[in-house]
């Protein structure tokens, strides 16, 4: 039975089994444990720890007494700033007007989906947050399943059936979510593809949310290419400040509308629901982001820097997996990689993992690495993790500065991952123990059994 709460009753959204985002629960897990002492490898944690630019710190310092409420979709001045930073930065036509800001993407992709349409057309895997908030908002989801051979990217007559059989079931699939560079895999969506994407989405009206708060940490040999360059009438571009400068808790995003009459009422809309719901965003982090996206060669080296930093990291644990064999895409942008344990399925089953779950726990438990299981971001394959290379070996401040300032000195990335890495080289040796242990039959003991090293 349920219990209840008087006079303390849910809502639909409270009592339908929303779950906190996964993300944010492993690392609080993962916290409890480092507080018991326990060694464990941070994989599962996706958030950029690089330091505070110090010209974008200095600009919020200087801009503390500003305390008066603003625009909601934010000031004049900043959205012309950004719309700058959108032509020069992705080739795209972009008015102050179109521009709105808000306490990071995750909420203006909210509002969006508030304004905007019926069923949401998600592929698989994707990020951990979209789903639920169709499912807040009573919204229906169609998911349309991706391969790892074709690079996760999504493929049209999968896209088409999918869509296809929605319709015949009365529904009404309106909104369609892309996102690449991609949390959870890291790969990054050819151009002609994303071309093709919007031919397509224009073909069968619908509008598209193209998250591309990734944009800026493309390091591999793909370049990032805006969906909205094709279909500019019909894509939400949405990015912000929390993953190429690392400003996650400084709640700051950016939505790009379209120009058009149809844009211009969902603009309206979005300002309706911001005055409504958080107003604007907070007043100095406003002045500290026009620094962020003047154009300041500065800044934009830092971007580059850390995007480096995040690319050599990331391909170091990727190229590790594969020296194990084990399957997964190439990354090329932000700082994940998705591998596949399914060929070790029968020997993960002899001890008692059946599913992704069950192995995230497992690797926890026994090898102290924290991941996230793939079924967080609905993938469509069982058995498969996300790993992020964002958090280890840069856990604490002091550790996250000494980086960008070693990578200064010496931008070599096999003696930056030697001399600066210890805890990504020690995991990487971990999963080959892993690995040595299912091909040979052995069982590790439990980790809680082993001396605790608190060293993060
Ligand atoms: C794909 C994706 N979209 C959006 C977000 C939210 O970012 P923000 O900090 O701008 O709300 C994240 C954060 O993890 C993400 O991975």
């Amino acid at each position: 039975m349920v219990e209840r709460f008087k006079p303390i009753r849910f809502s639909r959204a409270g009592v339908r089994g929303l779950k906190a985002s996964a993300t944010l629960s492993i690392n609080d897990r993962v916290r409890e444990l480092w507080g018991a002492g326990r060694n464990v490898y941070q994989l599962a944690f996706g958030e950029s720890r690089f330091p505070v630019h110090p010209k974008i710190a200095e600009a919020l310092t200087a801009n503390v007494q500003k305390r008066s409420y603003l625009h909601p979709l934010g000031t004049t001045e900043l959205r012309t700033t950004i719309a700058d930073f959108y032509r020069r930065k992705f080739d795209l036509d972009v008015s102050t007007e179109q521009v709105a800001v808000g306490p990071g993407s995750k909420s203006l992709i909210f509002a969006s989906l508030l304004a905007l349409g019926e069923e949401l057309i998600l592929p698989q895997p994707s990020w951990v947050s979209y789903a639920p908030q169709a499912h807040l908002l009573g919204k229906p989801v169609i998911y349309v399943p991706t391969r790892p051979e074709t690079n996760y990217e999504l493929e049209q007559d999968v896209l088409e059936h999918r869509i296809q059989e929605s319709r015949q079931n009365w529904g009404n699939p309106e909104v369609f979510v892309v996102n690449s560079p991609k949390n959870p895999t890291g790969t990054v969506m050819r151009p002609q593809k994303v071309e093709a994407l919007a031919e397509f989405a224009r073909e069968h009206e619908l509008m598209v949310l193209s998250d591309e708060i990734y944009a800026l940490t493309a390091f591999g040999s793909t370049p990032h290419v805006s969906i909205a360059r094709f279909y500019p009438e019909g894509s939400i571009v949405f990015g912000g400040l929390s993953k190429h400068l690392s400003l996650g808790g400084w709640r700051f995003g950016v939505a790009i509308l379209p120009s058009e009459r149809g844009g211009r009422a969902l603009t309206h809309a979005i300002e309706n629901i911001a005055s409504n719901i958080w107003t604007c965003v907070t007043a100095p982090v406003q002045y500290a982001a026009q620094v962020a996206y003047a154009g300041d060669p500065d800044v934009d080296g830092y971007v580059d820097l850390c995007t480096r930093m995040h690319g050599i990291r990331t391909l170091f644990l990727y190229h590790a997996l594969k020296r194990l064999k084990i399957p997964c895409a190439e990354p090329a942008g932000a700082f994940y990689i998705f591998p596949s344990f399914e060929r070790w399925r029968e020997p993960l089953a002899a001890r008692g993992v059946h599913n992704d779950e069950d192995l995230a726990l497992h690797l926890l438990d026994r090898y102290e690495i924290a991941t996230l299981p793939g079924s967080a971001f609905h993938s469509a394959q069982d058995l498969t993790l996300r790993l992020s290379s964002s958090y280890i070996d840069a856990a604490t401040d002091e550790r996250a500065e000494a980086l960008p300032a070693a990578f200064r000195r010496d931008p070599d990335p096999e003696r930056f991952i030697r001399d600066h890495h210890p805890r990504l080289q020690q995991v990487a040796e971990r999963f080959g123990e892993f690995i040595a242990d299912l091909e040979n039959g052995t069982q590790r003991a439990r980790s809680g059994a082993r001396t605790a090293v608190s060293a993060r």
